[in-house]
């Protein structure tokens, strides 16, 4: 039977998915709250409309027919969209609302890894009063993370001894006024993300990437949802070895086996500490930029995945070319605190894509939280596209997305350019080595 997918979402997460289910034999149909010019391009058909409303994703998945839907972020997922696609009976890959709470319950997320003894945990507090988390602040011998329990798009966390002081994060708990908080002792480590297919009780895990979630390069600004990304041409990151990747997927493996018949992808971010492999959080999708890593190197036909998942068969085993990538993200000025939305921007896909040739590599484009209007492509307060650079390895890749950067145009646009760089891979090399007191 031919499949008619609909893909919910207009990042590059998303464009990331519509390409990898491009080459598939299935039917594409697109919606999201922006114009996506490049899933547009891909997809049968492309709807604008309130993604978080799941009347709204309904009604656009049963017009077009759909016998399976791939739910990108994770406003939707915490909206009930997939429960409400299940239960119309379009099989939605990504977890309901309960489940998603893996991501979008900070408090529940640590409670629930404590509960259930999920390994790499660390230690915790929730508050739901904000005088006395910042009195547990002042009084807390070391440094801690903060983190409102609800979804900040990556932004609402602040790390003492790192990004602030012990008196911003109370006077940041202050002025947005949170309701619920978590506070955790600071990991000190390096980041890995690995992100696994989950259904019927099974997963199937991919190769770890690191995110850069700070805006500037150096790891210095506020942090963003992910200003770019690499991965290796394994499934290790060039600071880990396989225990450490090993110890990340017991974590899943744990985590998929405590939760209650969870579907979609669970996303794991870990630290790589001196004392082993902890969680810094999970989420309930696909990350972005990690997505646009991982997906350009799956062998595996993603719908055979979807398909087995909805049917309740076993998920197929997944295999990737030995490539590494580099991801880097092309964002508004004054992102994220306060990013210009509403210019127009020059982007030069094709060219882009061309420019690796020249580099002997792979260079894609993808379109994020951009929006296409009949006078051409405007930025909208979120990332703008990312180039993804394929290669033998990181430094090749690397210097593709670089090639495929300086064609696209990234005028009025902001990037990091050190993601990827040797020099930041061996800084992370070094930091690791350090702890491990080697
Ligand atoms: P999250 O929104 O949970 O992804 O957190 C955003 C960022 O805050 C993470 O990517 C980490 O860099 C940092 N972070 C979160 N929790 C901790 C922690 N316990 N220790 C150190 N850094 C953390
Ligand atoms: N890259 C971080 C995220 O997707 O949340």
């Amino acid at each position: 039977m031919s499949e008619t997918v609909l893909l919910v979402g207009g990042g590059g997460r998303e464009h990331a998915i519509a390409r990898a289910l491009a080459d598939s034999e299935a039917e594409l149909h697109a919606c999201a709250g922006n114009r996506n010019p490049g899933i547009a391009a891909l997809a049968d058909s492309f709807e604008t409309l309130e993604t978080t409303n799941p009347t709204a994703v309904v009604a656009f998945a049963e017009d077009v027919g759909a016998t399976l839907a791939v739910v990108g972020p994770e406003g939707p997922l915490a909206a009930g969209v997939a429960d409400a696609l299940d239960d119309a009976g379009v099989y939605a890959f990504g977890p309901r609302e309960a489940e998603a709470r893996i991501e979008t319950d900070k408090a529940f997320q640590r409670r629930f890894m404590r509960e259930k003894s999920i390994p790499g945990c660390p230690d915790f507090e929730t508050f739901e009063d904000v005088d006395a988390a910042c009195e547990y602040i002042d009084e807390y011998d070391g440094d801690l993370a903060v983190k409102p329990a609800g979804l900040t798009g990556g932004k609402g966390v602040r790390v003492t001894g790192d990004q602030v002081t012990k008196e911003e994060a109370k006077e940041h708990l202050r002025e947005e006024a949170y309701d619920r908080v978590v506070l955790e002792e600071r990991l000190v480590g390096e980041e890995f993300t690995v992100q696994a297919f989950v259904a019927s009780g099974q997963l199937r895990v991919t190769p770890a990437v690191q995110d850069h979630k700070r805006a500037y390069e150096g790891d210095e600004g506020p942090n963003t949802g992910g200003m770019g990304s690499y991965s290796d041409a394994g499934l290790e990151l060039p600071f880990m070895d396989e225990d450490d990747y090993r110890e990340a997927v017991d974590v899943l493996e744990a985590t998929v086996d405590a939760l209650d018949d969870y579907k979609g992808v669970l996303y794991g971010q870990f630290m790589l500490t001196a004392d082993g492999v902890k969680v810094v959080e999970f989420n309930a999708r696909f990350g972005d930029p990690e997505a646009m890593n991982t997906l350009p190197v799956l062998n595996t036909d993603f719908l055979d995945v979807l398909v087995a998942a909805r049917d309740g068969e076993d998920l197929p085993q997944l295999s990737f070319s030995p490539k590494a990538t580099v991801c880097k993200y092309a964002v508004p000025e004054g992102y994220p605190t306060d990013p210009s939305a509403g210019a127009k921007v020059a982007i030069d896909e094709e060219s882009a894509a061309d420019a690796a040739e020249d580099s002997e590599g792979d260079a894609l484009l993808f379109y994020a939280s951009v929006d296409e209007r009949e006078d051409g492509i405007y930025t909208t307060t979120s990332r703008s596209f990312a180039v993804v650079g394929i290669g033998d390895d990181v430094a090749q890749a690397e210097r593709v997305a670089e090639d495929a950067l300086a064609v696209a145009g990234e005028e009025g646009l902001r990037v990091r350019h050190d993601v990827g760089t040797e020099a930041l891979v061996q800084r992370r090399i070094d930091h690791v080595a350090e702890l491990r007191g080697e």
